[in-house]
């Protein structure tokens, strides 16, 4: 079979839909019928973005004068010459589907596919039970709302059932009306109600045709019936986002067929049955977001393309048959409690594009044929117990744009041969044991987006003699907890392209690498105010330097000024002297700014006020003079953002102003001790988390968490989509 790219299904997607029968037949159509379509066609409007996906104006072609039988998406039958089928997936339709329509005149109707439309909220007519001949039914993704209605289990010849939605649980079905609907298609071959709200136990009684039961987040929930693994020609079963629990069923057998589970994001437990280590077709195992334990067993066959068992309790080796499978493109076990060292035999996955085994408790070193793999894509080894030095190298010919380390105990130097990737996008090391110079020879990748390597013992400058074009899209980097010393080098901020750009302008935000690979590995740890923070992905308006608890003397260089994209901006604990540069006030997204602990003097620019995105300031523990800024959000900060600083005054410290004479007061400062301090700065965190405020970095975190619930959803959609180009392919040979 031919190697998939999961990317292919966003190239794929809006072709997903088009019209399956390519012949027309020369009969006449019955006058009744063209007038019953003609009719329809002119109760909606056309709107070629009524679906975000694809568009097929295929009702344009109808028209009076031609036969209707010859008109596109309509085909009728040889000999009476009845409309029998009706493709309008893509068209563009837009308007109420009013249970009036002309279209359940169509009495003959076997195939109807409306799927890709927008009927602007519309109720699903009883009606359509009428078309009683209907053997495909195809109403997914086209706007409709409300309830089912249980009419839809009269349509006894129902073959395929496709009425699924991306807005979550806007169609209904009820538990009572699930089972009436299973109980009496009993031609049932495929039926995917995804999103829908079914909110019921899983029914026992199933037409034994099933090849395709996809019912992702439809609100099920009990245990899992052993008799959905009696369908013996079952293909792809997908139960993912629900509410299911207890264990997998064990002794089941006769799942021939079975190519794609996907049982992610339920609370499943127990052992992961051996039956499905034995299972001949699989391609496709979901099983992530559960509760499951155990050891993964030896697979028997070799016809894995997808795995994943991420965030569950599974322990013990990772097992030699899953890196022994030849057409493995997806392999992720990340967040589980998986041990050993990772084998060179990882390495004989030539098809994987995407590995991630972070959050486990593997040791050993990082195999050095790892960045000889030609299809890699994204590497994930984050917060494991892996050792030694990193002597990985990295082939010229690699593909790698996601390479994620973090929270190891790697030692010695960053791996020279990184400069080899040459997609790279996403770099983390931190929090591992690196012992080397600033490694400034990154900034020539040239797509290198994100750069983590904090918490290391990195030292020594961060300038370096080559000055233009490094690190020109670098939009995250996080230098912090290392040993670097020696001046701010205005080079080194001038190179910063990207962040001179502020996102906020650029309309919509894309996300940094691809989306498919989004969630895997390249979440990323930042800081603010003691607060580790994990972002789940990272936008590309979320632009950060951290370069704080370093030793980094010298001046704030202005140049800073012109990273007019900076959400974050953190040179605490260091020891930079100087004033802090009037030109930070270009900076007008700027949410975040930490100067604390440093040996920084003069007064606050008064300037500073102008930053209406600024949340989060702490100047504190510094040689700060004079007169606080007053208005804006200056009025919002609290002592905490200045104590330490002998020489300031006004609001909110206790020491007044008194006009604008410039004198000191002779008042006795008012110190919060550090344990108040830090209490202060994690409520004032937490109330950010909360999103008060302006647009926050950390309120756009929220988003994305929020995004990413919906997530697990949109990905098991993914997972079948995947399965059915490969299918579709498979059948086409
Ligand atoms: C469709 O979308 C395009 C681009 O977003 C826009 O220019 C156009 O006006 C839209 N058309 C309709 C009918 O909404
Ligand atoms: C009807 O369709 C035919 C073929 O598509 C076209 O040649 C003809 O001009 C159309 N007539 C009208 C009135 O649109
Ligand atoms: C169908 O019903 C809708 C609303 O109930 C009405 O506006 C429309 O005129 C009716 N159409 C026909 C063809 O009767
Ligand atoms: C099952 O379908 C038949 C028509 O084929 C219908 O008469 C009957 O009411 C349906 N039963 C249920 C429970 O929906
Ligand atoms: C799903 O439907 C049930 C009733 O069938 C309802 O109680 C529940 O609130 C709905 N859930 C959601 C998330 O809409
Ligand atoms: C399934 O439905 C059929 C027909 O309604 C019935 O005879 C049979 O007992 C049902 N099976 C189960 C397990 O409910
Ligand atoms: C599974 O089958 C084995 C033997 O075939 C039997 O000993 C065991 O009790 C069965 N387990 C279950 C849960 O049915
Ligand atoms: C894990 O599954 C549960 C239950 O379906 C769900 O509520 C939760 O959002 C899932 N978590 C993730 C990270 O997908
Ligand atoms: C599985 O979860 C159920 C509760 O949902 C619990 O009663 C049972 O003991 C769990 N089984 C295992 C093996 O953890
Ligand atoms: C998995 O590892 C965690 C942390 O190391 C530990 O607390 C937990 O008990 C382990 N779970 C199992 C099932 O071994
Ligand atoms: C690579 O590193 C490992 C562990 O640090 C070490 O055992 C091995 O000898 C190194 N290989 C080379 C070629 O340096
Ligand atoms: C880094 O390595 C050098 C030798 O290469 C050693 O002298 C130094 O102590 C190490 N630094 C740290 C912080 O371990």
């Amino acid at each position: 079979m031919d190697c998939v790219k999961l990317v292919l299904i966003f190239m794929l997607y809006p072709f997903l839909c088009q019209p399956a029968f390519s012949s027309s037949l020369p009969h006449l159509c019955p006058k009744d019928q063209a007038f019953a379509l003609l009719q329809f066609k002119h109760m909606f409007t056309y709107n070629p973005n009524a679906s975000d996906y694809c568009y097929n104006p295929t009702t344009h072609s109808w028209n009076k004068t031609t036969d209707c039988c010859s008109w596109n998406g309509v085909y009728c039958d040889e000999v009476m010459g009845q409309v029998i089928v009706l493709d309008l997936s893509c068209c563009g339709l837009q308007g109420k589907f009013h249970t009036n329509s002309s279209l359940f005149q169509l009495s003959s109707l076997k195939r109807l596919d409306l799927s890709y439309n927008d009927f602007s909220g519309s109720l699903i007519s009883p009606k359509f039970s009428e078309l009683s001949s209907l053997m495909h039914l195809d109403l997914s993704r086209s706007s409709f709302t409300g309830i089912i209605p249980a009419e839809i289990s009269h349509l006894s010849k129902l073959q395929v059932l496709r009425i699924w939605t991306v807005d979550l649980y806007r169609l209904r079905l009820g538990p009572y009306n699930f089972e009436l609907l299973l109980k009496n298609l009993t031609q049932l071959r495929y039926l995917e109600l995804d999103s829908v709200n079914i909110s019921s136990t899983i029914p026992l009684n199933f037409s034994s045709y099933l090849t395709t039961l996809l019912l992702p987040a439809t609100q099920l929930h009990g245990v899992l019936p052993k008799r959905v693994f009696h369908l013996s020609n079952l293909e792809d079963l997908t139960l993912s986002s629900n509410s299911i629990t207890g264990p997998i069923p064990s002794n089941v057998s006769g799942l021939q067929n079975l190519k794609l589970l996907a049982l992610s994001s339920n609370y499943l437990n127990g052992t992961i049955p051996s039956w499905i280590f034995s299972l001949p077709s699989l391609s496709t195992l979901d099983l992530s977001n559960n509760s499951f334990s155990g050891k993964i067993q030896e697979f028997k066959y070799k016809t894995l393309e997808f795995v994943s068992v991420k965030q569950n309790q599974l322990q013990g080796p990772i097992p030699k048959s899953l890196l022994n499978q030849q057409e493995l493109q997806i392999l992720i076990l990340s967040q589980n409690n998986f041990s050993g060292q990772i084998g060179s035999t990882v390495c004989n996955l030539k098809t994987l594009e995407l590995l991630d085994f972070g959050s486990n408790h593997l040791n050993g070193a990082i195999p050095q044929c790892l960045g000889e793999m030609s299809r890699l894509i994204v590497l994930g080894l984050k917060n494991n117990s892996l050792s030694g030095t990193i002597n990985t190298t990295f082939n010229t010919e690699n593909q790698l744009r996601i390479i994620n380390l973090y929270g190891n105990k790697l030692k010695g130097k960053v791996p020279p041969s990184l400069i080899n990737c040459r997609y790279l996008e996403f770099l983390d090391l931190g929090n591992n044991e690196l012992n080397d110079t600033f490694p400034s020879w990154l900034g020539g990748l040239p797509h290198l987006t994100i750069l983590s390597l904090r918490s290391n013992k990195l030292h020594g400058p961060i300038s370096d003699s080559r000055t233009h074009n490094l690190f020109a899209k670098i939009r995250v980097i996080d230098l912090s907890s290392n040993g670097f010393s020696g001046n701010l080098p205005v080079s080194f901020f001038e190179n910063f392209q990207a962040m001179k750009i502020n996102g906020e302008n650029r309309g919509t935000q894309e996300y940094v690498a691809d989306p498919y690979s989004g969630n895997y590995a390249n979440t990323l740890i930042v800081t603010t105010k003691g607060l580790d923070l994990e972002l789940p992905r990272v936008l590309t308006t979320y632009m950060i330097i951290d370069l704080s608890r370093n030793r980094f003397e010298g001046y704030l260089p202005s140049i800073i000024g012109d990273l007019v994209g900076l959400r974050a901006l953190n040179l605490s604990h260091n020891g930079l002297e100087g004033v802090i540069p009037a030109s930070l006030q270009h900076l007008s997204v700027l949410e975040s700014l930490d100067l604390s602990s440093n040996k920084i003097g003069g007064e606050i620019p008064q300037q500073l006020a102008s930053l209406t995105f600024l949340a989060v300031l702490n100047l504190s523990h510094n040689h700060l003079l004079g007169c606080i800024p007053k208005g804006k959000q200056f009025d919002t900060f609290d002592n905490s953002s200045y104590q330490g600083n002998d020489g300031l005054r006004g609001l909110p410290l206790s020491k007044d102003c008194g006009g604008d004479d410039g004198v000191p007061q002779a008042t006795t400062p008012v110190e919060l001790d550090d344990e108040e301090a830090e209490e202060g700065d994690l409520i004032s965190w937490q109330a950010v988390l909360m999103g008060f405020g302006c647009g926050l970095v950390i309120g756009l975190s929220i988003i994305y968490i929020m995004l990413s619930t919906h997530y697990s959803i949109w990905v098991s959609r993914m997972v079948v989509k995947f399965e059915h180009i490969i299918i579709t392919r498979m059948k086409r040979y």
